[in-house]
């Protein structure tokens, strides 16, 4: 038997159910406590995760004070900010949800806090556990491509918007481009070790979220429901990027990676309006290469693997935690995922290309 893991959460809507889900799985870790601003939901979701002996909360603040190791952090993205920022302070280790917060100044500030308290401020990208996307880095990063100069990458819906807490834009902040968009942008820029952006150009628009022929909720609705973006990078790098919940069409094409030596494409699993690279589920890899002067495409085989990444994700965050190892995926690194769904907020906003600056920290 190791030390007890004392788990919070804070915020007890859907997805706090898949960290409580797989936190159960892990000997000697205990979920103390939750919270969540509406009051008697927290006690509720404790009710229905059979959570004996885990007390309710109706102000993180007041979680925050009890003894824990480390918590989930599971409220919409712009409660991101304060509650990360308050459990760092608290001296709790942060497993928090993605994207992580809804502007570059504010990831800033919590990734200072994080340094500042010396306590793990992880980001929550479960693809990363997908080990094809471990082949897409390795192909990357050993070279295979040679330069890469030019990415492709996000993806659509034909019809697949969310509602409630991620159309609104006082909560969600913002659109399809933080919720899902940040997974494809995680997916290149990991591969790529998260180089350093430099500028962005984006377009956004709300067609089908602010038509009540497509979305219930239309009058609320005012995020993007589209977008697209070319973000510069330092090292001679550019990056397409874009991302829809929804449009008159079937896909936005694969994600793509052109290399000076070979050429990468990487498609999706699933075929469903939902599935997309994003969520983890990679459905091919192939590289196309020149071999003795002719044209070749590689199909790289893939792992068939067993592995639910939500769960490895879970386990990853209580493993460092309980061995006192580094953020598996450091918020450090996510400020520049962040830093381009900022740009593209104030590009788009702005209706034309933006500098991207992040301080040294
Ligand atoms: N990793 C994934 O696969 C995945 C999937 C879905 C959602 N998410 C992310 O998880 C977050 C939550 O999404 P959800 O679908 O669970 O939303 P949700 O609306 O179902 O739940 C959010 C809960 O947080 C509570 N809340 C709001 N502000 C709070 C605060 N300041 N303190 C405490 N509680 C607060 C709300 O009352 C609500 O119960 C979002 O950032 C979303 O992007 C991640």
């Amino acid at each position: 038997m190791g030390k007890t893991i004392r788990i919070g959460i804070i915020g007890s809507g859907g997805i706090a159910g898949e960290h409580v889900k797989h936190y159960k799985k892990i000997e000697d870790v205990e979920i103390v406590g939750v919270a969540d601003i509406m009051p008697g939901r927290a006690e509720q979701f404790i009710e229905r995760w059979g959570l004996e002996g885990t007390v309710g909360f109706d102000d993180h603040r007041k979680l925050l004070e009890l003894d824990l190791d480390g918590v989930s952090i599971c409220t919409p993205n712009v409660a991101h900010y304060t509650t990360t920022k308050d459990a760092l302070s608290a001296g709790k280790h942060v497993m928090l949800e993605k994207p992580m917060s809804v502007t570059l100044d504010e990831a800033i500030e919590m990734v200072q806090v994080s340094k500042q308290t010396g306590k793990m401020l992880n980001v929550g990208f479960q693809p990363r556990y997908d080990p094809n996307m471990g082949i897409i880095q390795q192909l990357i990063q050993n070279g295979e491509l040679g330069k890469v100069y030019y990415v492709e990458t996000g993806g659509g819906r034909r019809r697949g918007m969310p509602g409630g807490t991620f159309v609104r834009q006082e909560i969600a902040g913002a659109g399809a481009m933080a919720d899902i968009g940040c997974y494809s942008l995680d997916l290149a820029l990991n591969a790529l070790g998260y180089p350093k952006p430099l500028t962005v150009s984006a377009y956004t628009s709300n067609y089908f979220g602010t038509n009540p022929k497509y979305h219930k909720e239309a009058s609320a609705f005012d995020v993007e429901d589209f977008g697209v973006a070319i973000i510069r990078f330092e090292g001679d790098l550019v990056l397409n990027f874009k991302t829809a919940w929804a449009m008159h069409m079937d896909t936005l094409g694969a994600t793509m990676f052109l290399g000076t030596d070979a050429g990468m494409k990487i498609t999706p699993a699933g075929t469903g309006p939902w599935s997309g690279v994003w969520d983890g589920r990679v459905g091919s890899i192939s590289l196309f290469h020149d071999i003795q002067g002719h044209h070749t495409e590689s199909g790289i085989p893939l792992i068939q693997h067993q592995v639910n990444v939500f769960e490895e994700k879970i386990k990853d965050f209580v493993d460092a935690v309980r061995e006192g190892k580094p953020a598996p995926i450091p918020g450090e690194q996510i400020l520049r995922n962040q830093a381009i769904l900022d740009g593209i907020l104030r590009s788009s906003l702005a209706k034309k290309e933006v500098e991207i600056e992040i301080p040294e920290l």
